[in-house]
């Protein structure tokens, strides 16, 4: 499995973010650790959230390792919890240079037992906690002059996988949503684009393999994540560093002119 706080970020982008202030949601572990190391060894100041406590040692041991890292537990499903975090932003570094939209869920259930609150559930934290997280970083972002803000779609904002129309919706309603707000907020210089992972094996994808394996056919733990990965053109998953070095190109100085744009890194899963 992938652990986060393995990735080494691109050479590339050594020392670019230096000055730069960056939110990370789900950053506990996972792709949204991942993304945090790879800001914070690129220069820039990094707040972790996650409503998992382990964000908390996460953030202890990226500052032990001599970066700029702080955290706060926090469900983004909470309004006045996001609220309150930015308004700490503020205080703290009286702007904000990147949002990085991380946190997501996922569940894999048939028609028949996916319920309504199930449904809200994966949309209010895909989607409507990135919305909430930007819409209270926008004077944060408007105060640095312009930002950048990154929100997790999917291969599923691309084509819907059986089993999960919730989460395709999801995904596929954050792309929306970040094309409307490239256009509202792109005269403030602030920028905002999507990222679409294929298939990066976190605990998120243990579960997939699993939920999915089982209703799909008679699959082994890890077989019906192989047999995806056979079909995949680079033929292998995605490491972390794959979609953070996508990211630090899209927040960079290099990603001035992208915005509205949604982004898949996956090894050529889906090419559109
Ligand atoms: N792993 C993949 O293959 C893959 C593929 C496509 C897209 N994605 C997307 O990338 C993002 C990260 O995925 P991952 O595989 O690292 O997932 P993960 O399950 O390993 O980590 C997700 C993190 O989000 C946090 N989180 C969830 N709900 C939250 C809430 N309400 N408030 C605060 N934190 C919350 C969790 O505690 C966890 O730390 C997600 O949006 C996911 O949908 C992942």
């Amino acid at each position: 499995m992938t652990d986060g706080s393995a990735v080494v970020a691109s050479p590339i982008f050594a020392g670019h973010f230096t000055g730069r202030r960056v939110v990370v949601t789900g950053a506990a572990r996972g792709i949204g650790l991942g993304i945090a190391e790879a800001f914070a060894s690129s220069g820039a100041a990094v707040l972790l959230l996650d409503r998992d406590e382990a964000v908390v040692a996460a953030a202890t041991d990226m500052a032990s390792r001599g970066h700029e890292v702080s955290s706060a537990v926090v469900d983004l499903t909470d309004d006045a919890q996001v609220a309150a975090v930015f308004e700490g932003v503020r205080e703290r570094w009286g702007a904000l240079d990147v949002l990085v939209n991380n946190a997501g869920i996922i569940t894999i259930s048939e028609i028949d037992e996916l319920s309504t609150a199930d449904f809200a559930r994966v949309l209010a934290v895909n989607t409507t906690a990135a919305f909430v997280a930007t819409r209270e970083a926008v004077p944060l972002l408007r105060a640095a002059g312009g930002g950048s803000v990154l929100n997790a779609s999917s291969g599923q904002g691309r084509q819907g996988f059986i089993y999960t129309p919730h989460y395709a919706a999801s995904k596929m309603g954050v792309i929306g949503m970040s094309q409307s707000l490239a256009k509202e907020l792109a005269p403030d210089g602030i920028r905002v684009n999507c990222y679409c992972p294929g298939i990066v094996e976190t605990e998120m994808w243990q579960y997939n393999d699993a939920e999915w394996g089982r209703r799909l056919g008679d699959y082994q733990p890890g077989e019906l994540i192989a047999e995806w990965i056979a079909d995949i053109p680079l033929r292998r998953p995605a490491a972390v560093s794959d979609v953070a070095n996508l990211l630090l190109f899209l927040a960079s100085d290099a990603g001035s002119y992208i915005t509205g744009q949604a982004i898949n890194v996956d090894g050529g899963m889906f090419m559109s």
